[in-house]
């Protein structure tokens, strides 16, 4: 799908990935680009349609779905990722609250957008996921079990949008140059180039995008004998 021309909307666009995908679809002409965020207030990408859009409250989808009726691609980007462990006191609110954002968030936006993706010719539905859906790491284990969730959602409403045509695309990636990776000490893609692969992705109607090496190294473990995960 060529995006110039086209009618997007990305969750979480105030900072990191979500803006600079904002500013990569204004920059390859597109018609139109909300830009949800908690605090609309908050979107300072010049171009840009704000839009109050919280991925864990229905109403606020439902208001944005409401207004964004034009829309022909769909990115789901909004996420959290907070340390924690996988087991213990506290350990089943964290998981919830990942799940919440990271799951339910791209189920809620996915629903209420799907109808309209379907009724402008199919376009395409991007979900951001992470190199985290293939491994797990204890620092932040509720981050990769949402991620694993939504891998799993993913490919399950790409099986249900085939009907009508909607290219559903996985997007994931290892570290990105972002505020949830501040203080790691690794190597970091640029926010600008994962948004410039994942506009790529769209214009070439992929399903899987894997940004880094990183990803690509832990994909292909899987089907070995010592995948990443173990
Ligand atoms: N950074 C990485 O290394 C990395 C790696 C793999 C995957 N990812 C994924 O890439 C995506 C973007 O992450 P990022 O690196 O850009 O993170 P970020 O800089 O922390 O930005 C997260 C964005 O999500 C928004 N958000 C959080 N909760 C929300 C909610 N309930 N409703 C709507 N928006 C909400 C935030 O809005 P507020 O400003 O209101 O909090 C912010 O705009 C996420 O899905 C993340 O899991 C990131």
């Amino acid at each position: 799908m060529e995006i110039k021309g086209k009618v997007a909307l990305v969750t979480g666009a105030n900072r990191g990935l979500g803006k600079a995908l904002v500013q990569a679809l204004l920059a390859a002409g597109a018609a139109k680009v909300y830009a949800g965020a908690r605090d609309p207030a908050a979107v300072d990408v010049t171009g840009a349609q704000a839009l109050k859009l919280d991925v864990t409250d229905r109403a606020t989808v439902q208001a944005a779905a409401a207004r964004a009726g034009d829309v022909d691609i769909v990115i789901n980007n909004a996420g959290i990722c907070l340390r924690g462990p996988a087991l213990g006191e506290d350990a089943e609110s964290l998981i919830a609250r990942h799940l919440d954002v990271n799951l339910y968030g791209v189920l809620r936006v996915s629903e209420a957008f799907a109808p309209i993706l379907g009724r402008n010719g199919g376009g395409a539905l991007v979900n951001v996921l992470s190199v985290l859906s293939f491994l797990t790491i204890d620092q932040v284990a509720a981050y990769c079990v949402s991620k694993s969730a939504a891998w799993a959602l993913s490919n399950v409403i790409r099986l249900q949008l085939k009907g009508q045509d909607t290219v559903v695309t996985n997007v994931h990636v290892g570290y990105m140059d972002s505020d949830m990776t501040a203080g790691i000490d690794a190597p970091k893609t640029s926010l600008r180039d994962a948004a410039a692969s994942i506009l790529d992705a769209i214009e070439s109607g992929q399903p899987e995008l894997l940004i880094d090496e990183l990803s690509r190294q832990v994909k292909a473990s899987l089907s070995t004998q010592a995948p990443a995960y173990l």
